[in-house]
């Protein structure tokens, strides 16, 4: 009777709370009424998880931005490896992105408008850090020249069906 007293505090403490579990749970997301062209927020592990449904002329018009891009091929770690590609993404419509800018940690400003004057003639749509002004393009990669010295973070994910996602596990 003794040892199990003694061992019962230890098995508590060893497996995490309800609470810890649910922090580091996946997310289940809804993405039938999203639009093209429109972007959802959700949370996961208390980090803003961006899904931005892409047009046609979005995903067309990514390539296009590559040669002003850090790593276009998404060389650098920031996704798991089925979203090693152009969109970086499992379908090219759906952008699947931790809202986090990878200089300081800011939540950059989705900017779909295309040659708004402050972000020059050249701009194709993306998202742009207020922080210290770092870029990224609509597959949440990194222009040259800013801050930030990596693409945004594509976090694991995978479809249950056409129009349900689970962001945080892909097993
Ligand atoms: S935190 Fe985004 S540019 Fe510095």
């Amino acid at each position: 009777m003794a040892v199990a007293g003694v061992a019962t505090p230890f098995l508590m403490s060893f497996f995490p709370s309800e609470r810890a579990k649910a922090a580091g749970a996946p997310v289940e997301v809804d993405i039938s009424k999203l639009e093209p062209g429109q972007k959802i927020n959700v949370e996961w592990r208390g980090k803003p998880v961006w899904l931005l449904s892409r047009t046609k002329q979005q995903i067309a018009d990514l390539p296009k931005n590559d040669p002003k891009l850090v790593d276009p091929k998404s060389e650098v770690e920031q996704q798991p490896k089925y979203c090693q590609n152009e969109g970086r993404s499992i379908k090219p419509e759906l952008l699947v992105a931790v809202g986090i800018c990878t200089h300081l940690g800011c939540s950059p400003t989705f900017r779909p408008d295309l040659a708004p004057a402050d972000l020059g003639p050249d701009w194709l749509g993306g998202f742009y850090c207020p922080c210290h002004g770092s870029k990224f393009d609509l597959a949440a990669r990194v222009f040259k020249g800013v801050p930030a010295p990596k693409n945004l973070e594509i976090p694991p994910h995978k479809y249950l069906s056409d129009t349900r996602l689970l962001i945080g596990d892909d097993k």
